[in-house]
């Protein structure tokens, strides 16, 4: 054992302690050098074997070197504790402070419009019924009494599916996207006898350039009454009701005259403007105070008799309208495009 060797021993240690990231790392170089079987404990034991001036040297330096790197360790513990507290402190978090609330959706403006109006003419006893958005011909015009010229069955206005010759060869084959939901009142009568009262909410197509009145699909909402002796009155009560409920305010109704194949007579319904009271002073209803807002009638004979009902029989309402038309309403939105457009800015106000 020479000076030599004690300096080697120093010069591990400390940088063995200069590297140490942490209170264990310092720990095991203490270890390593000054515990039971540590290098420098090693050389202490061998002084036993030294004599005379040889032994003191070695021994001197020795404790010195000892007294270094317990020196060194202690200084370099002080600072890793410190940066720790730091680390503690800055980590540090109050787990009283309330949380970020996550960001939870919300259903779409019209499937809460929806929503409502199902609610409102549950309470009421009308029975949910859904129809399917692709339809012949035959339901969609043909047992609605549309005369077989009628303009609505032009390609300019209905989105027909492509089909070859053989396939559309009667008005029963002939396949297009629903233009409106009165078809299922047809499906709804073969199936079922009177009376009933039901609803259909539901999508409908129209081949339309699309601005900020016309939307190639939108939602209907149709109504059908049928019974011994359902009136005019009666739809009357029931309309009233919906949208006074639908708009949370009383609202006045006019049914004026209207043509529709399907029904006799026919009604266009007009509302006093929810907006301005009907005071005729708002350009939701470009200052006329009323707003037509739904087509209706007593079910045509022909309507009946397509649905396997006798007329002599069986008579009742039948009314529809667009659903997108009431929300635009009741929220002064200004253009249907919006609920199509996934735009955020306009979802989130709802
Ligand atoms: N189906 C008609 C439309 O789309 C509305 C309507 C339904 C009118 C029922 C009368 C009776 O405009």
């Amino acid at each position: 054992m020479d000076k030599k060797k004690i300096r080697k021993i120093q010069k591990k240690a400390q940088k063995e302690i200069k590297a140490s990231k942490n209170l264990t790392d310092l720990n095991n170089v203490f270890k390593s050098y000054l515990g039971k079987k540590g290098e420098l404990s090693e050389v202490f034991r061998f002084l036993k074997e030294l004599k005379g001036e040889e032994k003191k040297k070695v021994g001197q330096m020795a404790n010195q070197v000892k007294n270094l790197i317990e020196e060194e360790i202690g200084k370099k513990s002080k600072k890793i504790r410190k940066t720790e507290k730091k680390k503690e402190k800055e980590e540090w978090f109050d787990i009283t402070m309330p949380g970020k609330e996550p960001v939870s959706g919300h259903l779409h403006p019209l499937t809460q419009a929806m929503r409502k109006i199902m609610d409102i003419f549950k309470s009421m006893g009308f029975e949910i019924i859904n129809g399917p958005q692709m339809e012949s011909e035959w339901y969609n015009f043909d047992a609605l009494n549309f005369p077989k010229d009628h303009p609505a069955r032009d390609i300019q206005d209905t989105l027909f599916i492509q089909q070859s010759e053989k396939e559309r060869a009667g008005p029963k084959q002939r396949l297009l996207m629903r233009t409106h939901t009165s078809p299922v009142q047809v499906r709804y009568m073969e199936q079922n006898q009177p009376p009933f009262r039901i609803i259909v909410p539901g999508r409908v197509f129209r081949h339309e350039a699309t601005d900020a009145r016309h939307e190639i699909n939108f939602y209907q909402v149709e109504g059908l009454m049928v019974g011994k002796d359902v009136s005019v009155a009666n739809f009357r009560a029931v309309f009233e009701e919906f949208f006074r409920r639908f708009f949370d305010k009383k609202v006045k109704i006019v049914l004026r005259p209207g043509y529709f194949p399907f029904t006799e007579p026919s009604f266009e319904i007009d509302c006093s403007c929810p907006i301005c009271g009907g005071k005729g002073k708002c350009s939701t209803c470009s200052g006329t105070g009323w707003l037509e807002i739904m087509g209706a009638g007593m079910v045509h004979p022909n309507v009946l008799k397509a649905g396997g009902l006798n007329p002599k029989h069986w008579q009742g309402f039948a009314f529809g309208g667009g659903v997108d038309r009431l929300v635009m309403i009741k929220h002064k939105i200004d253009d249907i495009r919006l609920f199509y457009s996934s735009d955020l800015r306009f979802l989130n106000q709802f």
